[in-house]
């Protein structure tokens, strides 16, 4: 989807892909299969960019460190990715910038969970691994000392350390997106509502229904204070838990709630896919755009309501192989509905693309989205009515 972006702006890339077959090996012309682990494979393909920049946040950070010397600008650079990379350090940074977020601590095994557990009102607790960890993949809600064990036989596994979260009793996730340039220009998108399911974005709608004025702004405003903070440079999502707890030492009934910062991402996230279709300008370009240090693009919405719904591989169904197929009913039903398939072989629960629809009227604008997505799925019925 980056590359699509490049397209348009003209702009030629070269990707480091992890396989001759992936998603994006099958739209960059130049790419080199290699190991983003490997430094002399990234040195070959930094070699003659402007800029270098990432869809994930797995390269080492003493690579990127390593890059940077050696004169290839690396857009976020290391100091802020390993906010994006590392759960512990982003927590003990937020602490220090004095964002909210859950309480926490970094764990070294169950009993030490135990004692964390008491300082936030008992058991359940949330247990993250602090890197590697995706699509929930990583996260662990645990009810007792006994059950924190499957979090630390993962992180013995992979060498990761413990962080223990309370479990944030929150209304819904939010995510607040925003660009930054190297010269310190900043664009906020519109703050968008996002559902997880098994701890996997699932929809996402633009902007938030109903969220309170103030507390959108307050959010935006966390998003811009740690892109500045972190000198992050290209798209950096804040996911955010909203609360119906105020904020301390707010007056009475001057406060509906608070936001609480989940975790950071420096790239474009799913929680902004919507603006390729729904915003001014999509967070694809505006993050070419920020790495490139051009003026940025406006990230205003086009229509009152974007809603996102990603397509998740379904265990059954006859599409459930064949995406190509589920075109001919969507199109017809829905001319005004933007389908975008990645090019991955279907396996349940993989994330193979997503749709967008967009209008005047929520309610007809989600059911148009849902209705998609789950043709797509091959598993129409729960989602549709
Ligand atoms: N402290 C918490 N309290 C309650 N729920 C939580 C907490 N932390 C995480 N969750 C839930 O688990 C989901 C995944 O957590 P998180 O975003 O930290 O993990 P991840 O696997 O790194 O996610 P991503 O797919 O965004 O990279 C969250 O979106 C939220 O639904
Ligand atoms: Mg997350």
């Amino acid at each position: 989807m980056m590359a699509q972006a490049a397209v348009g702006l003209g702009v030629p890339i070269r990707l480091l892909a992890e396989g001759p077959d992936v998603s994006a090996a099958q739209v960059v012309r130049e790419a080199v299969v290699g190991d983003y682990r490997d430094l002399e494979t990234l040195r070959r393909v930094a070699d003659g960019c402007a800029a270098v920049t990432f869809d994930h946040e797995h390269v080492p950070t003493e690579h990127l460190h390593a890059l940077t010397e050696e004169g290839h600008p690396c857009r976020p650079g290391p100091a802020a990715l390993v906010h994006a990379q590392d759960k512990g350090v982003m927590r003990a940074r937020m602490d220090r910038i004095g964002v909210p977020g859950p309480r926490h601590r970094l764990v070294t095994d169950a009993a030490d969970v135990a004692d964390f557990a008491k300082t936030v009102g008992g058991f359940p607790v949330v247990l993250k691994t602090t890197r590697g960890g995706y699509d929930g993949k990583g996260v662990w809600l645990v009810d007792d000392e006994a059950g924190c064990a499957v979090a630390f036989d993962a992180a013995t596994e992979t060498g990761a350390g413990i962080l223990a979260e309370e479990k944030v009793d929150f209304r819904r996730e939010l995510s607040a997106i925003v660009a930054r340039s190297p010269s310190g220009q900043v664009a906020a998108y519109p703050v968008v509502e996002s559902v997880q399911r098994d701890g996997i974005c699932w929809e996402v709608t633009a902007p938030a229904p109903d969220l309170d004025e103030s507390l959108a702004r307050e959010a935006q405003l966390i998003a811009m204070r740690i892109a500045a903070d972190l000198d992050v440079t290209g798209i950096l999502a804040v996911e955010l838990f909203e609360t119906a707890e105020p904020t301390p030492g707010a007056a009475l009934g001057e406060s509906t709630g608070r936001v609480l910062v989940n975790e950071l991402a420096m790239r474009p996230h799913n929680t902004g896919h919507w603006s390729m279709d729904g915003a001014v300008t999509g967070q694809f370009e505006n993050h070419l755009r920020a790495v490139l240090d051009l003026p940025l693009g406006s990230p205003r919405a086009r229509v009152p309501w974007t809603v996102m719904v990603n397509i998740l591989g379904g265990p059954h169904g006859r599409l459930s192989e064949d995406l190509y197929a589920g075109y001919p009913h969507v199109f017809a039903r829905d001319p005004s509905l933007k389908v975008h398939l990645y090019g991955k072989d279907v396996k349940p629960g993989r994330k193979v693309g997503h749709v967008t629809a967009y209008g005047d009227d929520l309610a007809e604008v989600r059911e148009r989205a849902r209705h998609a997505a789950a043709w797509f799925r091959g598993d129409l019925g729960d989602e549709s009515e």
